[in-house]
């Protein structure tokens, strides 16, 4: 699997704790698309790099780091086609891959700890999307985004 990696200022130090992680633990190929400091920068435009590259199937998937996670998932979930989950914890990373079928994980840099996030990460990556009953709620999801997005 390919994985879309981006963060903010706020997010720089977990995702230099994930990388290592992934490329250790996980199988699966990494693009990061910055920032690469702690340097200020603005979250959405990170978000959109990592939702790009999953639209124009540069990569499977997506994680997005900010301070708190909440902005990276508020512009992610502004692209149609990208259903972005902020968790917390290990069992919303497995539901939201077996129910929501998310891909983008959406994580707080400055909420959670690294553990806490290999975990997180974890269940994500290696849980199925069960579709059966789910897809009805992705079916609807997918109305609104053809009736409400422009
Ligand atoms: C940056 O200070 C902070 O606002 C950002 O990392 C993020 O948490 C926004 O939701």
């Amino acid at each position: 699997m390919r994985i879309a990696i981006a963060n903010d200022h706020g997010g720089y130090e977990l995702k230099q704790k994930i990388i290592p992680y992934l490329r250790e633990h996980e199988n699966v190929e990494i693009i990061d698309y910055g920032c690469y400091s702690n340097d200020i920068v603005r979250y959405p435009i990170y978000a959109e790099k990592v939702c790009n590259a999953i639209l124009s199937n540069k990569v499977d998937r997506g994680i997005l780091i900010c301070s708190t996670g909440i902005g990276m998932s508020i512009v992610a979930n502004k692209y149609k086609g990208i259903r972005a989950a902020l968790c917390d914890t290990p069992y919303q990373g497995m539901m939201t891959s077996k129910h929501n079928n998310s891909n983008v994980l959406c994580l707080g840099g400055r909420c959670i700890g690294d553990f806490m996030a290999f975990e997180i990460i974890h269940n994500w990556l290696n849980y199925q999307y069960e579709g059966g009953r789910h897809d009805i709620s992705l079916n609807i999801l997918k109305n609104l985004e053809i009736h409400n997005f422009n």
